[in-house]
C-alpha cells in the first residue's frame, strides 16, 4: 500500500527558513538524458523563527542526483537524505553556495510538468510545482530569486534557445552544439521560470512604452504556423497599451516573447518575459480559426501579458492565494476584451460560463472558497471558482468603490507590494486604504464557498407613494461549511415605469447599487406614483442566484424596455427557463408538449429590431444550454431536458421560419474575413438562424447549410454548417462533409481537434461507439491534452444524453480513460473526472452507476494525488 496523500493547510503557513538570492542554471539538453546543474546562492532567512540548520529542498523522485556540494565541499551520502519528495541536508552554514547536478529525462515526461518535449521542442511548465521536476529547489512562490540560465544543445535540432530575461552571452561548443546565457534581472519565484529550445521561427514587432522603453516583441512557432501569428501580435500590442492607459502599468524588460507549443496542459503560462502558449490560444487565421478562437487568442494573450504585473511583479505568498493573481487577472482581461469589443456581449458570455460551470462546481463535492483553507494537490485548484468567481469578487470591489477609487487601490497595491509575494488580504487592504471603505464583511467572499441566493420581494403603497424592495440572502452548505455568515453584496437595480422608462433613483441616476449586508434588508423608494417593474442585479453585479416572482409578461416587457443590455438578455433567459421548466414537468408527467406563442412572439420582436446589436440578438435567441438548465434542476433529468429543449427549438423554427430566413439573408457576408465585433455579430446571428432552420426538417435548409459549408471563406461559417448538419441527424450528409472536412484539414491539428469535438458532442444515438473508434484514428493521441479535450472531454461534458446513457456505457468509458490517463498525465486525468463527481445531482439509478465507476477508479490502485483528491472527495 502506498501512503494516502495528505492535505496541507493554509493555517500551517510558515515563512521559508532559507532564501535563494541567485539561481544559476545550466542545462545540457539531450534526449532522455538532460543534465541540469544548479548553483544556488543561499542564506538563512532573518525573518524566520525556525532556527534550523537543516535545509529541506523539494525534488521529484524522478530526479537522478549525480552530485551535491555545499561551498565546494562535495557531500557524502551520510551528509544528506534523499527521499521521495526531495533532499534534506543537515548542518548548512548561515550563507552558502549549494551546487547540485541532476539528470532528467524529458522524453519520458508525459505529465507535461517540468521539462518535456512537445513535438521536438523542449519546453518547461513550472506552475504550480513543476520546478521540482527540473532540479532540487525551494519550490514555493515566496522564495524569489534572480535567475541566470545557460542552455546548451545541438545546433541543428535546436537553433533557438530561450529563457527569461535578456540574452547576455552565447557561443559554439563541441560536437555541433551551441550555448546561450539568459539573465532575468527581476527576482522571481521558480514557478515563473521557463526554458524553450527548438527549431522555431518567429514574427517580430516592436512596442514603445509610454515611458519610452523600446520593447522587442517576438512570437515563436513552428515554421508552418508562422502565418498564424499576426492576430496574437496585434492583441499583445493592444494589451500593452490598454494596461498603460487603464492601470498605469508599463512593461519592464527589453524583450517580450511568446512561444506556441502543441502539448500543453492548460491555455498558456505567464513565465517572466517568456510566455508559453498552447497553440490553441495563440495561432489564428481566418481559414483555420473560428471567431471564438480569435476571441480566445485576444483574451489569453492579454491575460498572460497582464500577469506581468498582477502575478509576476506582485506574486502570491503561497498557493492558497492563487486567486490573488488569477481572479484579478481574469477581471483585467475581461475588461480589456469588453473595451475592445462589446461590453454587454462579453458580460453575457462571462456570466453564462460562470452560471453554468462555476455554480455547478460551487454546488458539488469540490466546492471551495476563492481562498481555500486546504488542498491535497494544488493542480486541482485551477478552477472556475479561483478564476471566474475570483474575478467576480474583484469586480464587486470595483462596483462598490467605483472606477476611480478602484484605480487608486490598484496603484497602491502595486506600489506597496512591488517585488513581494503577498496575500489576498494585502489586496483587499490596499483597496480599503485607498478608498476609505470598510470591506470587513466583504471578506466573507474570500472564505466561504457556495453560491448565495437572493430572494427578492416587493410592495407598493400607493397612498404613501412608497415602493419597498426586500432582499433576503442565504447560502447553501458546502463541504466543511454548514453555516454561512451574511455577505456584503452590491445589488445594482433600476425601476421601470409602465412606459418602460427608467425612474430616477435616490442617487439621481437610473441605476443604483444597493448594498446588502443583513440576512434580510428592505430598501425604500419614495415619490413613486405607480408600481414599477424592478430591473434587478443589473450587469450581474454579484455572482448570486436571484429569485423574484416575475410574470412572463414582466419578462417580455423587460426584454424590450430595460435600459440595461445585460438584463434585457437576462429577461429573455428567465422567460425561456420558465417555459422550459414547465414543459420539462409536463414531459415527466407524460403530458403532451405544447408551446404557446409567447416566446416566439418575443423573439419576433427582437428579430425585427434593426437597432439591436446582432450579437445580442443571437444571444437572446439561443436557448439556455442543457448544462445551464441542468444546473438549475434539483434532480437532473438528462433526457427530459434534451427532448424538451429540442422540442422548443423545433416549434420556434416552425413559428419563425420566415423571420429566420430573412435574418439569415440580411446578415450579408464580407469578401474578406475580419474578426471585428460587428462581423462576428453578423456571423453569429446568421448561424443561429441556420441552426433553427435546420430544425424544420426541410430539405431546402439542408441544402442551404451544405452550400454554406462549401462556399464559406472562413472557418466560423464552415464549421458552424458542419456542426449543424451533423448534429441535426442528417447522417449521410453529415458523414460526407465530415470526410471532406478531414481531408481538407488533416494537416492542421487545431482544425482536426474541432472535427473531433463536433463528432464527440453529437447527441444522436450510438455516438459512443464512434468516439471509441476515433480513439484509434491517426488524428488522436492520448498524450496530447488538446486531443483528449477534443474527443473525450467533449463527449463527457458536451454530450449529456450520450454520456449519461442509462446503460452506464458513457460512465464506463470515462472511467477507463481516467485509469489510463492517471498514469500518463494526472492533471488531465483529474480534470476529466468532473462529470462523474456530480453524481448526487442525478436520479438514483444514474447515481449508482456513476459511483460504481468512481469506485472502480479508486480500486484501480496507485492513484496520483490529483485523481485521488477529486475521486475521494466526491465519494465522501
Ligand atoms: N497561470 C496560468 C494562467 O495564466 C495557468 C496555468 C496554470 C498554466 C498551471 C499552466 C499550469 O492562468
Ligand atoms: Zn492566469
Amino acid at each position: 500500500m502506498t501512503k494516502q496523500p495528505e492535505a496541507i493547510y493554509l493555517k500551517d503557513y510558515q515563512v521559508p527558513a532559507f532564501l535563494i538570492d541567485h539561481t544559476e542554471l545550466r542545462f545540457e539538453l539531450e534526449a532522455s538524458r538532460t543534465l541540469v546543474k544548479a548553483r544556488l546562492t543561499m542564506r538563512c532567512n532573518p525573518d524566520s523563527h525556525q532556527k534550523t540548520r537543516v535545509l529541506e529542498l523539494q525534488g521529484d523522485k524522478a530526479l537522478r542526483l549525480c552530485r551535491v556540494s555545499v561551498n565546494d565541499q562535495v557531500l557524502n551520502e551520510q551528509d544528506y537524505k534523499r527521499h521521495d519528495q526531495g533532499l534534506e541536508i543537515s548542518h548548512v552554514p548561515d550563507e552558502f553556495i549549494l551546487e547540485t547536478v541532476v539528470e532528467i529525462d524529458p522524453d519520458q515526461n508525459t505529465a507535461l510538468e517540468g521539462l518535456y518535449r512537445s513535438d521536438g521542442i523542449y519546453c518547461t511548465q513550472c506552475e504550480a510545482e513543476g520546478f521540482r521536476r527540473i532540479t532540487f529547489y525551494l519550490d514555493r512562490p515566496d522564495v524569489m530569486s534572480i535567475f541566470s540560465t545557460t542552455i546548451e544543445a545541438d545546433k541543428t535540432a535546436y537553433p533557438v534557445m530561450l529563457s527569461n530575461g535578456n540574452p547576455v552571452a552565447q557561443g559554439e561548443a563541441d560536437d555541433g552544439r551551441h550555448w546561450i546565457t539568459w539573465e532575468d534581472p527581476h527576482p522571481k519565484p521558480a514557478y515563473l521560470f521557463a526554458l524553450v529550445a527548438g527549431d522555431l521561427k518567429r514574427v517580430e514587432d516592436q512596442y514603445t512604452t509610454s515611458g519610452g522603453r523600446d520593447v522587442a516583441l517576438h512570437i515563436y512557432a513552428a515554421n508552418k504556423d508562422l502565418n498564424k501569428l499576426d492576430y496574437a501580435m496585434q492583441s499583445l500590442k493592444n494589451a500593452m497599451r490598454w494596461d498603460e492607459e487603464v492601470y498605469g502599468r508599463e512593461y519592464d524588460l527589453d524583450i517580450f516573447m511568446i512561444v506556441a507549443v502543441d502539448f500543453f496542459n492548460m491555455g498558456a503560462m505567464e513565465n517572466k518575459g517568456l510566455n508559453v502558449f498552447n497553440t490553441s490560444c495563440v495561432l489564428a487565421s481566418p481559414d483555420t480559426t473560428t471567431d471564438l478562437g480569435f476571441q480566445r487568442v485576444e483574451g489569453v494573450v492579454a491575460h498572460e501579458y497582464f500577469h506581468n504585473w498582477s502575478g509576476n511583479r506582485v506574486t502570491c505568498r503561497d498557493w492558497f492565494q492563487l486567486s490573488l493573481k488569477e481572479g484579478f487577472t481574469v477581471f483585467r482581461d475581461s475588461e480589456f476584451s469588453a473595451d475592445l469589443n462589446s461590453p454587454t456581449v462579453k458580460r453575457v458570455e462571462d456570466v453564462t460560463v460562470l452560471r453554468t460551470a462555476q455554480f455547478a462546481e460551487d454546488a458539488g463535492p469540490m466546492a471551495h472558497p476563492i481562498l481555500p483553507a486546504s488542498f491535497i494537490e494544488i493542480a486541482n485548484f485551477y478552477t472556475m471558482t479561483i478564476y471566474e468567481k475570483g474575478a467576480e469578487v474583484v469586480r464587486m470591489i470595483h462596483t462598490l468603490l467605483g472606477a476611480d477609487a478602484f484605480r487608486q487601490g490598484s496603484d497602491l497595491y502595486f506600489s506597496r507590494h512591488d517585488g513581494q509575494a503577498v496575500t489576498t488580504e494585502d489586496f483587499v487592504k490596499a483597496m480599503e486604504d485607498a478608498s476609505g471603505r470598510d470591506l470587513t464583511q466583504f471578506r466573507n467572499w474570500y472564505h466561504q464557498a457556495g453560491t448565495p441566493v437572493l430572494a427578492v420581494s416587493d410592495e407598493f403603497d400607493a397612498a404613501s407613494q412608497t415602493y419597498r424592495l426586500t432582499v433576503a440572502q442565504s447560502c447553501p452548505a458546502t463541504p466543511g461549511q454548514a453555516i454561512k455568515a451574511a455577505y456584503h453584496i452590491p445589488v445594482a437595480i433600476g425601476l421601470l415605469d409602465s412606459e418602460g422608462e427608467d425612474l430616477v433613483l435616490p442617487n439621481g441616476k437610473t441605476t443604483q447599487v444597493l448594498e446588502l449586508h443583513d440576512s434580510e434588508q428592505t430598501f425604500e423608494f419614495t415619490g413613486i406614483t405607480e408600481k414599477p417593474v424592478p430591473s434587478l442585479l443589473r450587469g450581474f453585479s454579484a455572482p448570486v442566484k436571484l429569485h423574484y416572482p416575475y410574470t412572463r409578461d414582466n419578462l417580455t416587457f423587460l426584454m424590450s424596455h430595460d435600459s440595461d443590455g445585460f438584463n434585457r438578455w437576462e429577461a429573455a433567459q428567465k422567460l425561456a427557463v420558465n417555459i422550459l421548466q414547465a414543459l420539462i414537468e409536463d414531459f415527466q408527467h407524460g403530458r403532451e408538449l405544447v408551446l404557446d406563442s409567447q416566446l416566439g412572439d418575443a423573439f419576433k420582436v427582437v428579430l425585427a429590431n434593426v437597432d439591436l446589436d446582432k450579437a445580442m440578438v443571437a444571444k437572446v435567441l439561443s436557448l439556455p444550454s442543457e448544462a445551464y438548465i441542468s444546473e438549475l434542476s434539483d434532480v437532473i433529468d438528462v433526457d427530459a431536458i434534451h427532448t424538451v429543449r429540442q422540442f422548443v427549438r423545433q416549434q420556434l423554427a416552425l413559428q419563425l421560419e420566415a423571420e429566420f430566413v430573412a435574418s439569415y439573408q440580411a446578415c450579408t457576408l464580407e469578401d474578406i474575413y475580419s474578426p471585428d465585433a460587428a462581423s462576428i455579430a453578423r456571423r453569429s446571428l446568421r448561424n443561429v438562424c441556420l441552426s433553427y432552420l435546420m430544425e424544420t426538417g426541410k430539405q431546402d435548409f439542408l441544402e442551404l447549410a451544405l452550400k454554406q459549408f462549401h462556399e464559406a471563406n472562413n472557418m466560423t461559417d464552415s464549421q458552424a454548417a458542419l456542426y449543424i448538419v451533423v448534429h441535426s441527424g442528417y447522417q449521410k450528409a453529415g458523414e460526407v462533409i465530415l470526410d471532406q472536412f478531414y481531408q481538407r484539414w488533416s494537416d492542421e491539428p487545431l482544425v482536426v481537434n474541432q472535427w473531433l469535438s463536433v463528432q464527440a458532442s453529437n447527441p444522436q444515438a450510438g455516438v459512443l461507439t464512434h468516439v471509441e473508434a476515433l480513439m484509434n484514428h491517426e488524428a488522436f493521441n492520448m498524450r496530447n491534452p488538446n486531443k483528449v479535450r477534443s474527443l473525450i472531454a467533449s463527449f463527457c461534458a458536451q454530450n449529456p444524453v450520450n454520456f449519461h446513457a442509462i446503460d452506464g456505457s458513457g460512465y464506463r468509458f470515462l472511467a477507463d480513460q481516467i485509469i489510463v490517463l492517471n498514469k500518463l498525465n494526472p492533471q488531465i486525468a483529474s480534470r476529466l473526472v468532473t462529470p462523474l463527481t456530480r453524481w448526487k445531482r442525478y436520479s438514483a439509478d444514474r447515481q449508482g452507476l456513476m459511483r460504481k465507476e468512481l469506485q472502480r477508479i479508486t480500486d484501480s490502485g496507485d492513484l496520483s494525488r490529483d485523481v485521488f483528491e477529486v475521486v475521494s472527495k466526491s465519494l465522501a
